[in-house]
């Protein structure tokens, strides 16, 4: 067992993490780097001990989830930087969640920071970094074959049903979980959640201050990016390892 949780060779690397192949056909080491993009790769920078930091943060998210019915890649945490994962045939679409307006669609469509959606509004984006991830609809995704309308009728309702578990975990830590992007991929012809939820592909306002606890401290420069991230993990009850 040990042994087939090895990472052997590199199968491709990220922007933020690296997959290596296993002896397992059915299972891959993901590494979590320090490695931190902004406006699609344009901006890398390390930031000191966010593979570390974003790995724990993901396990403890995915447990939950899995715990709560939504089925993901997640299998173990292996080291400071490394989990162990069920290798997904992936989708290159982004699944994104928004409660609260900011970011692209405030750009876009010209509303105001911190609009409320309710119901939750869903969108989607072609992974696709040379032409700035585009937003597509699901008749693109059908049309495409990106995916069939059944696998992506399923990834929009474990989308949903992801913001509303993780929606009231955040505000019992008091936070707004404002927006998030997921990945999913098949595995044995069940879809099932990839890739990571970590404060770099979430937005997370503080419900008393509002003050930005997620990468945008990154990408707009307001620094304390890791002390933000460390004091989210706190607030949930996840006991970092350093
Ligand atoms: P956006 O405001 O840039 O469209 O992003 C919405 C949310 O999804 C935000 O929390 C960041 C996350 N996201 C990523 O992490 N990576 C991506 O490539 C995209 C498009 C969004």
């Amino acid at each position: 067992r040990r042994e087939k949780m090895k990472a052997l060779e590199l199968l491709y690397q990220g922007k933020a993490k690296s997959a290596y192949l296993t002896e397992d056909q059915d299972l891959l080491v993901l590494k979590f780097r320090d490695d931190t993009s902004a406006f699609d790769g344009e901006i890398i920078e390390q930031l000191s001990e966010k593979g570390a930091v974003n790995n724990q943060f993901n396990a403890f998210i995915m447990s939950k989830l899995s715990e709560n019915g939504v089925p993901t890649h997640y299998v173990e945490r292996l080291s400071a930087t490394d989990v162990l994962v069920k290798r997904l045939d992936m989708i290159p679409v982004e699944c994104v969640v928004r409660n609260r307006a900011a970011g692209s669609i405030v750009r876009r469509l010209g509303v105001e920071e911190g609009m409320v959606f309710d119901p939750p509004l869903f969108e989607l984006f072609l992974k696709n970094d040379s032409l700035h991830d585009p937003m597509v609809t699901e008749h693109h995704v059908e049309a495409f074959g990106w995916a069939t309308r059944r696998e992506m009728s399923r990834m929009h309702e474990l989308t949903l049903e992801a913001n509303t578990i993780l929606k009231g975990m955040f505000d019992k830590a008091g936070l707004q979980l404002v927006d998030f992007k997921l990945e999913f991929g098949r595995f044995h012809g069940e879809i099932v959640l990839g890739d990571e939820f970590s404060p770099d592909g979430c937005r997370l306002w503080d419900k008393l201050t509002g003050e930005k606890k997620d990468k945008d401290r990154f990408r707009q420069n307001l620094g304390g990016v890791l002390e933000a991230y460390r004091e989210v993990a706190v607030r949930l009850g996840i006991v970092l390892d350093n």
